[in-house]
């Protein structure tokens, strides 16, 4: 078998719960990865913890908030310049309801707790800031004529849940773009897709308040079952997909389990069976 290329891949709030898991996930697939945070501190810990546990060169630092336009910018040019490229970025930074309050999975937040502030601190981390990281790629992606892009949205049913505003319809936004991106770069060698955990993860970003038995969450490593198959060469002509990494069987030869817990990303059914376009013979209504 011949071996598998290494490419340079940006993980944003690599700092994080699942964010180190997914950088681990990436080194030991071989390949150079970009730890990008808004806590440049605990990247920088985190890159050096790396370091001496692998002795690795392949693991860069990096600081940044991705709700900035001249961050994102910044932080892929000097991956750009460490590593000389830029091959795939993971959007997985964000922001949960804890920013609201951290008891809200006993207490749900209500509406007018949602002040102004808050939710467009929370679309401009979650939704804008997938846009601004997956914009500031691109040329790089396009140049190379080859790229990934995988997103780390929410469950649906998390989207539609009570007292999950605005964290849901932030993730929402960025299922919706993505479907979009995947079908405006696929044939530029670029697949664009999604991956959710499925469920609450055992991470910083579900308080000890949810009260949940933290052996009981998913584990933050399932998230590398899907994403080192997407980034690998298998992984090619692969998108606008969405895969639940909770229900990746790393038993079984990665297509296999990809196929178990991926679907199209969004609603494509329902955007196909309610869609009214002008000149459609099914359409028309008597007038
Ligand atoms: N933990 C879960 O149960 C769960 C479930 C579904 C989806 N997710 C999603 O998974 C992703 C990772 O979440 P996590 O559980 O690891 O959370 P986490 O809080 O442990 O990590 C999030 C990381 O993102 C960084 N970050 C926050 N704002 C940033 C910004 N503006 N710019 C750059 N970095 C920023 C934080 O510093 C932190 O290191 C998030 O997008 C989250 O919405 C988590």
């Amino acid at each position: 078998m011949s071996e598998q290329p290494k490419r340079v891949i940006i993980v944003t709030g690599g700092a994080g719960g699942l964010g180190r898991a997914i950088v681990r996930g990436l080194l030991a697939q071989g390949h150079r990865v970009a730890v990008m945070d808004i806590d440049r501190g605990a990247a920088e810990a985190f890159v050096a913890e790396l370091r001496r546990e692998s002795n690795a060169a392949d693991v860069f630092a990096v600081g940044g908030d991705i709700a900035q336009e001249a961050d994102c910018q910044a932080a892929v040019a000097a991956v750009a310049r460490h590593f000389g490229r830029v091959d795939g970025l993971v959007n997985n930074a964000g922001l949960g309801m804890g920013v609201v309050r951290a008891d809200h999975m006993q207490n749900p937040v209500k509406l007018e707790e949602v002040t102004p502030e808050l939710w467009n601190k929370v679309f401009a981390v979650n939704a804008t800031g997938t846009y601004l990281m997956t914009r500031a790629v691109m040329p790089y992606l396009q140049k190379n004529g080859w790229g990934r892009v995988i997103s780390v949205t929410t469950s649906f049913f998390t989207m539609l849940n009570r007292g999950f505003l605005p964290y849901g319809p932030s993730k929402a936004a960025i299922e919706a773009s993505s479907a979009g991106w995947a079908a405006e770069f696929k044939d530029a060698g670029i697949t664009v897709n999604i991956v959710v955990p499925g469920g609450p993860a055992d991470t910083p970003m579900v308080p000890k308040e949810a009260g949940f038995d933290r052996a009981a969450l998913i584990r933050p490593e399932a998230m590398c079952g899907p994403i080192n198959w997407l980034v690998s060469e298998a992984g090619s002509g692969v998108t606008g997909q969405r895969y639940v990494a909770a229900n990746w069987d790393f038993d079984k030869p990665p297509a296999d389990a990809a196929k178990q817990c991926g679907a199209p990303i969004g609603w494509p059914e329902l955007a196909a069976s309610t869609r009214v376009w002008p000149g459609d013979a099914k359409n028309r209504v008597k007038r």
